[in-house]
C-alpha cells in the first residue's frame, strides 16, 4: 500500500474517502462545524437527529456533493477521556476495513487528536498506519475463484493542517509501515499450508532476509545438527521425509552480548507416533508461528538499524509419524548433555526448543526470548486474547510486560514454581517430556527452564495468540495474526533507547 503525508485542510483531497474519528463528546466541535458547514449541515443535521450512537468502533458512510471529498467514513472513537493508542489502531483499522467493504479503494484521514491523553504525533501517526495495514491483511494466494474481484485499498492518506507536524508524522508512519508489514510478513508464513512452508521454505524466507539486510544466516542440516548433539530436534525430525533445518540469524547492529529470540518452527505437527485427533489437526501448519515472529522481528529491528546485537534461531522441521521415527519410550540426550524420556512425541516443541536454548548459549546472550506455539493448554487457560508469560529474571519479566502494556499485545504472567518440577522428573532419564494434564502449559515452560542455565530468559506460549479462530477483530483478520512481532519490536527498541 502506498501512504502518502500530506500538510493540506480538510476538504481538499482527491477523491478519496476521508476517515473522520470523532468522540462522543465532540457535539460538533467549531472545527467540525466549518467542515459540515461546506457539506452543506449534513454531519450537524444528522447529530441534532440523534442519527449517530457514537459507540466506540461504530461507524457512518456520509456522501457529500463534494468532487474532492465525495464520500465521509465518520468512525466513533467513544469518549475522548478514555481514548488509548490501541483504540486509535482499532478504529483506523474498523474504518479501513468498512471502505473496502464500501468498494473504496483510497482513504485519507487527518491525523487524529488525542484528547487530554498525553501521546506524542509519532506514536498517534505510527497508531494510524499499524490499523489500516494490518486490519487491510487477507490471505487471498490460492483463492483462483476470486480472480478480479479482490477489494483492496492501494492508497492511504494522512494529512494535518499543521505543517510543523509534517516530519514526526513521517517518522510515525515509517515505523507503523515497517512494523505492519512485518507483522503482515509473517501471518503469511503462518498462514501458508504445510506443504508449501517446509523448512527448506523457512531456510529461504531466512536468506531472503540476509540479502535486503546486514543479517547473516547460517543453516544447519540434520547431519550436522546430529554430530553437534542435538538428540532431541534431531529425534523429532526423525519421524519425516522432509528436510529439517537449524537455522540461525544474526543481526549485529551493535557489538556486545546478544539478544536471542528462539522461535518453535514446527512446519507442521502431526503429533508424530502419538498421532493427534484428525479434528483440527490442519490447524498445525501454524505451529511454525515462533519462528516467523523471529523473521519479522528481526527484519523491523534491520529496517530500524537498531543498535543491538540480535541472534534469531529456528529449529524448522515437522513432527511426522514416518518410520523412522521416534517411540514414545525412547530417551534421547540433548545438546545440553541432559536426557529426556519421550513420553509422548506431541510433545515435540519443547525438545526442539531445548537445544535451541542450549545452542543459543554459546553466543553468551544477555537474554533469551522464545516464543511457542507451545501447549494446548495454554489455549484454554488464556484463550485467543493473550501469550502466557514465564521467565527466570524479574526485570526481563516486566520489560517484555511493559512492552506488551504499550502495544496491546497482551501477556499474561505464570508460574513456574519448583514444586511442579516432580511431574517432569523421569525415572529412567533426567527429565520426561510430558508432566501430565495438570498445568500443562507450566511444566512445559518448567521445562524449558532447565536449559536456561540462569540466562535471564522468558518464554511465551503464543499457542492462543497466533491464531484468531473466531470473528476478525478490529485489525486482526482471521487465520495467523503475526502475534509476538510487535512485542519484540516494541521490547527491543526500548532496550536499544536505553
Ligand atoms: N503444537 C502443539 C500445541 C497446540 C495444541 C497448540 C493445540 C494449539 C492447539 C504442541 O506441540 C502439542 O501438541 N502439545 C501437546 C503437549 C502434550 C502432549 C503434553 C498438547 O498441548 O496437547
Ligand atoms: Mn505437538
Ligand atoms: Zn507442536
Amino acid at each position: 500500500m502506498k501512504i502518502k503525508i500530506e500538510s493540506r485542510p480538510f476538504l481538499k483531497g482527491k477523491g478519496e474517502t476521508l476517515i473522520l474519528g470523532l468522540y462522543e463528546e465532540d457535539s460538533p466541535s467549531p472545527n467540525l462545524r466549518r467542515i459540515d458547514r461546506a457539506l452543506g449541515g449534513m454531519i450537524e443535521k444528522a447529530w441534532d437527529a440523534k442519527e449517530f450512537s457514537g459507540k466506540f468502533l461504530e461507524t457512518d458512510l456520509l456522501r457529500t456533493n463534494q468532487k474532492t471529498v465525495p464520500r465521509i467514513l465518520l468512525v466513533w472513537l467513544g469518549s475522548a477521556k478514555e481514548i488509548t493508542l490501541d483504540k486509535i489502531r482499532q478504529a483506523m483499522g474498523k474504518a479501513a476495513t468498512t471502505i473496502r467493504t464500501a468498494g473504496g479503494t483510497n482513504v485519507a484521514a487527518p491525523l487524529l487528536g488525542m484528547g487530554s491523553i498525553r501521546a506524542s504525533v509519532t506514536d498517534v501517526a505510527q497508531a494510524m498506519a499499524e490499523g489500516v495495514i494490518l486490519s487491510l491483511y487477507q490471505f487471498n494466494h490460492y483463492r483462483t475463484d476470486l480472480k478480479e474481484d479482490v477489494k483492496e485499498i492501494t492508497g492511504f492518506t494522512i494529512f494535518t493542517a499543521d505543517s510543523s507536524k509534517k516530519t514526526a508524522i513521517t517518522k510515525g508512519v515509517l515505523r507503523g509501515q515497517w512494523i505492519a508489514e512485518a507483522v503482515n510478513s509473517t501471518r503469511t508464513l503462518c498462514n501458508l499450508p504445510g506443504n508449501v512452508m517446509t523448512p527448506s521454505r523457512m531456510e529461504q524466507e531466512a536468506k531472503q532476509l540476509s540479502q535486503a539486510y546486514p543479517i547473516d544466516v547460517k543453516v544447519l542440516e540434520r547431519s550436522d545438527a546430529e554430530e553437534l548433539g542435538m538428540g532431541a530436534f534431531c529425534g523429532v525430525a526423525r519421524g519425516t521425509a522432509e528436510p529439517a533445518k537449524f537455522i540461525i540469524l544474526e543481526y549485529k547492529g551493535a557489538k556486545g552480548r546478544p539478544i536471542a529470540l528462539i522461535g518453535k518452527s514446527i512446519t507442521f505437527d502431526s503429533g508424530g507416533i502419538s498421532l493427534k485427533p484428525a479434528e483440527d489437526m490442519e490447524r498445525m501448519k501454524y505451529d511454525m508461528s515462533g519462528g516467523a515472529a523471529v523473521l519479522g522481528a528481526i527484519k523491523v529491528a534491520a529496517q530500524m538499524k537498531l543498535p543491538l546485537h540480535i541472534i534469531g534461531i529456528l529449529p524448522a522441521t515437522d513432527n511426522m509419524p514416518g518410520g523412522k521415527a521416534m517411540h514414545p519410550g525412547d530417551i534421547v540426550k540433548t545438546l545440553s548433555g541432559k536426557t529426556v524420556e519421550v513420553i509422548n512425541t506431541d510433545a515435540e516443541g519443547r525438545l526442539c526448543l531445548a537445544d535451541a536454548i542450549t545452542y543459543s548459549l554459546r553466543y553468551k546472550p544477555s537474554a533469551i526470548i522464545d516464543l511457542a506455539t507451545l501447549t494446548g493448554a495454554c489455549v484454554v487457560a488464556l484463550g485467543q486474547h493473550a501469550m502466557a508469560l514465564f521467565g527466570n529474571n524479574k526485570k526481563l519479566i516486566e520489560a517484555i510486560q511493559a512492552a506488551s502494556d504499550k502495544t496491546c499485545e497482551r501477556v499474561w504472567p505464570m508460574p513456574i514454581w519448583e514444586e511442579y518440577y516432580s511431574q517432569i522428573k523421569s525415572d529412567v532419564a533426567d527429565l520426561k517430556n510430558t508432566g501430565g494434564r495438570p498445568a500443562g502449559s507450566i511444566t512445559a515452560a518448567l521445562f524449558l527452564k532447565q536449559f536456561s542455565d540462569n540466562v535471564p530468559w522468558v518464554h511465551l506460549d503464543i499457542a492462543g495468540a497466533a491464531w484468531n479462530g473466531d470473528q476478525p477483530r478490529p485489525y486482526t483478520p482471521k487465520g495467523s495474526t503475526g502475534a509476538g512481532v510487535r512485542l519484540l519490536v516494541k521490547y527491543l527498541t526500548t532496550l536499544a533507547e536505553k
